[in-house]
């Protein structure tokens, strides 16, 4: 963390409504290069909200969100991804027809010759099947034949693909929302490997986790949401642990 460059990522005063459900309050935070920031809180505090609001699947009532110091308007997920901001989301958006590969470059092909036209290039299927495994063997997650059809995996193998596509494409700021929810221990234990790298390579990190282990281990900030306001903040250690739970349950 350098004191003199912006936050990678600021939010101001935000506020989300879902017809009368008022998710977002005035919600603000700051994500530094080379942090991960823990975002903490009990279900339906408004985490989910918060991370789509800044991945472009929604857009903020109010408020303003900032990447490096400038005002941005995120219409779609793909505005966000421009921005450098990768998501795994809780509610995994892989397609079940495709395979990891075609799952993993959905939306961002490698197509060629890069002499021809757009709309006269083939796609490099062998070339992304590739690279795709490549990343997926870094993960040491074990899949089925690695053509088949993600409709055949487990949520753990899904999961290990979401994170490892974020690894792949990751430029700035890396978002995972519960993402060893649906794992195993040697599975979680990879995908923790993982952020800490992400961390490494100078992203910024927004993890979402119920798990206090993991937050104590990993985490060099978090911030707690209740009922859509953000309650506290502080550097989870050992010694504060039970602080961070009572923040979140709102229990004094
Ligand atoms: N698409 C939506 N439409 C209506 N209400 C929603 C929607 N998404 C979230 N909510 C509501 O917003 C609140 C916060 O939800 P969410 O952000 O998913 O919480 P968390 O991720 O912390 O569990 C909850 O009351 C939830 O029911
Ligand atoms: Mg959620």
């Amino acid at each position: 963390m350098t004191a003199s460059l912006p936050p990678v990522l600021e939010v101001r005063a935000a506020h989300k409504r879902f017809g009368a459900v008022h998710a977002l309050k005035g919600v603000g935070l700051k994500a530094y290069r080379n942090e991960v920031l823990a975002l903490l809180g009990d279900n339906g505090a408004g985490k989910s909200t918060l991370i789509k609001c800044i991945s472009g699947v929604h857009e903020i009532d109010e408020g303003e969100i900032l990447i490096d110091g400038q005002p941005v308007a995120l219409h779609s997920p793909a505005a966000a991804r421009s921005a450098g901001i990768e998501t795994v989301y809780q509610d995994l958006a892989l397609f079940d027809n495709l395979t990891p590969a075609q799952n993993f470059f959905c939306g961002r092909e490698i197509a060629g010759p890069s002499w021809l036209p757009k709309g006269l290039q083939f796609l490099r299927t062998r070339q992304m099947d590739k690279d795709a495994a490549a990343v997926i063997e870094r993960l040491k997650v074990k899949l089925p034949k690695f053509d088949a059809q993600v409709a055949l995996m487990s949520g753990g193998q899904r999961q290990a693909i979401a994170v490892a596509r974020a690894t792949v494409f990751a430029r700035k700021l890396v978002i995972l929302d519960e993402p060893t929810a649906a794992l195993g221990l040697r599975e979680s234990r990879k995908v923790l490997d993982l952020v800490d790298q992400l961390r490494d390579e100078g992203n910024a990190v927004i993890l979402i986790t119920h798990n206090m282990e993991h937050v104590v281990d990993l985490a060099d900030r978090a911030i707690v949401l209740r009922q859509g306001h953000k309650v506290g903040e502080l550097r989870p250690d050992r010694s504060n642990q039970k602080e961070m739970v009572s923040m979140i349950m709102g229990a004094e």
